[in-house]
C-alpha cells in the first residue's frame, strides 16, 4: 500500500521550470511537492543553456535567488553577426531602451534555485522512480512515484509537467487531445566547453559558407562555442584540433583571432522546433520543455520555461486567493501566444545563419541580403533586439 502524501501543487521536474515554479509558489504561501528522477548534482552540473533575458534576470533577483548571476554574471548589451568576414554589432541597449542579458549558466540557476528551496523548507524529492501521473481529468489529481524502496502517492490540487520533452507528462494526456507542432532542422550543433579566455566580449553568431559558428562563454575564463554540423555527426570523428580548426575557419574576421585552450566538454545536439497545443489537460498543465522545444539560435529555451511558469504561478494564486478557474482555462492561450512568438524568432535566427543541405544559390543570396538588411536598417535591428532581450511578459 503506497504511502500518502498531500500538497497544493505536485510538480514533476526540477528543472527550470520547475523549481521556479516551485519557488514562485512558495512566496505566494502556496504548497508544492517536486519529484525529481535524477540526482541533484546531476541536475546541477547538467551543461545546458547560458543566457539570461532581461526579464527572467529580473524575476531571479525579485524572488531572492538572484545574488550570485549578479555577482558572477556577465551582463551583455549587444551582440554581433559576423559575415563576409565583418562583424555587426547589434546594440540592444541602442534599440530597447536600455535592456540587455546575463551570461550565467542554467546550471548555476539551477544550484540558486535549489539553495533557495532547501532554505525555505521546499520538498524536492531527487532520485525518484517510476514516476506516473493520474486523475488530473478530476478534481484530485495525484502522481504516484517511489523513492528509496517505498511507494508513495502524492495527492493534489494540481500537477505540473514540468517534466522536459523526454518527460512523462504529455504522453499522459489522453490520445486526440493534443495537437503538435514539429519541425526537425537538418543539421545540429558541436558544442564544447575550452578552458580558454573568450575572444570577445560578447557573444559572436557567423554565416559562413562552410556553415554556421557561435561564440558565447561561461566566465571570463571559459569559452562556449558551437559549429553547425550533420544531425547524425559521430562526435568521436571530431578531435579537439579539428574543431578548432574549423572554429578558426567559420569565425575569421579581419584583424582578429580566436584563443584556443583545453576542451574540457564537447557534445552534438539535434535541433528541433516543437510545440504541443493545448498545454493543459484537466488539472495538469504543461511548461517548458515538456510542451515546447526551441533550436538554441535564439537562446530562448530556459527563457520560455521560466515565462511559463510565471503565467501558471499567477493563474494559481489567483485560485487560491479567490477560487476563480479564471486564469487557469486562459493558462494555454496566454503562454501560447508568447511560445509561437518565440518560435517564430528562434526559427527565424536558424534559418537565417545556417546553410542548408537542400539550400540553392538564390537561398544564399536571399540569407545575405537578410542579414545585410538587419545590420544596416534600424528598424531590422530592433525586431532581432527587442526579441533577443525577450518580449514583454502580457
Ligand atoms: N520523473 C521525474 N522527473 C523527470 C522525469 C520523470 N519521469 N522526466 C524528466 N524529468 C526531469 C529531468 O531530469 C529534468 O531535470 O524533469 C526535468 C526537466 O527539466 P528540463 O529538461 O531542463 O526542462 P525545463 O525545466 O522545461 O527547462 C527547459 O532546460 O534543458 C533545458 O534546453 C532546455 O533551456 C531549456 C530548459
Ligand atoms: C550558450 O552560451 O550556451 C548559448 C548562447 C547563445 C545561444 C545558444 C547557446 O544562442
Amino acid at each position: 500500500m503506497p504511502t500518502s502524501l498531500r500538497t497544493q501543487v505536485g510538480i514533476v521536474g526540477a528543472g527550470p521550470a520547475g523549481l521556479v515554479l516551485s519557488h514562485l509558489l512558495h512566496l505566494q504561501g502556496i504548497d508544492s511537492v517536486v519529484v525529481e528522477c535524477r540526482s541533484r548534482a546531476y541536475v546541477e552540473e547538467r551543461v545546458r543553456a547560458g543566457v539570461l533575458e532581461q526579464g527572467t534576470v529580473n524575476l531571479l533577483a525579485e524572488i531572492g535567488v538572484g545574488e550570485r548571476m549578479k555577482a558572477e554574471g556577465l551582463v551583455h548589451y549587444g551582440i554581433e553577426l559576423r559575415f563576409g568576414g565583418r562583424g555587426h554589432r547589434i546594440d540592444f541597449q541602442e534599440l530597447t531602451g536600455g535592456k540587455g542579458i546575463t551570461i550565467y549558466a542554467q546550471h548555476e540557476v539551477l544550484k540558486d534555485l535549489n539553495n533557495a528551496r532547501v532554505a525555505t523548507g521546499g520538498q524536492v524529492f531527487f532520485e525518484v522512480e517510476d514516476v506516473s501521473v493520474h486523475d488530473f481529468d478530476g478534481a484530485r489529481p495525484k502522481i504516484r512515484y517511489r523513492k528509496d524502496g517505498s511507494d508513495y502517492e502524492l495527492h493534489c490540487d494540481f500537477i505540473a509537467g514540468c517534466d522536459g520533452f523526454h518527460g512523462i507528462c504529455r504522453p499522459s494526456i489522453p490520445v486526440g487531445v493534443l495537437t503538435e507542432y514539429d519541425r526537425v532542422y537538418p543539421f545540429g550543433w558541436l558544442g564544447i566547453l575550452a578552458d580558454a579566455p573568450p575572444s570577445s566580449e560578447e557573444l559572436v553568431y557567423t554565416y559562413h559558407d562552410r556553415g554556421f559558428a557561435l561564440l558565447s562563454m561561461r566566465t571570463p575564463q571559459i569559452s562556449r562555442l558551437y559549429l553547425q554540423c550533420n544531425p547524425d555527426e559521430d562526435i568521436d570523428a571530431w578531435d579537439d584540433e579539428r574543431i578548432w580548426q574549423e572554429l578558426h575557419v567559420r569565425l575569421s574576421s579581419e584583424g582578429w583571432g580566436l584563443t584556443e585552450g583545453p576542451i574540457l566538454q564537447k557534445g552534438i545536439t539535434g535541433m528541433r522546433s516543437f510545440v504541443v497545443e493545448p498545454m493543459q489537460y484537466g488539472r495538469l498543465f504543461l511548461a517548458g520543455d515538456s510542451a515546447h522545444i526551441v533550436p538554441p539560435t535564439g537562446a530562448k529555451g530556459l527563457n520560455l520555461a521560466v515565462a511559463d511558469v510565471q503565467v501558471l504561478a499567477r493563474a494559481l494564486a489567483r485560485f487560491y486567493a479567490t477560487g476563480s478557474q479564471c486564469l487557469l482555462n486562459k493558462y494555454s492561450h496566454t503562454c501560447l501566444r508568447r511560445v509561437w512568438k518565440v518560435q517564430r524568432f528562434s526559427w527565424w535566427m536558424t534559418s537565417m545563419l545556417h546553410r542548408f543541405p537542400d539550400e540553392k544559390p538564390f537561398d544564399h543570396r536571399r540569407q545575405l541580403a537578410e542579414l545585410d538588411y538587419v545590420t544596416s536598417s534600424r528598424a531590422a535591428a530592433t525586431t532581432l533586439a527587442e526579441n533577443y532581450v525577450g518580449l514583454p511578459m502580457e
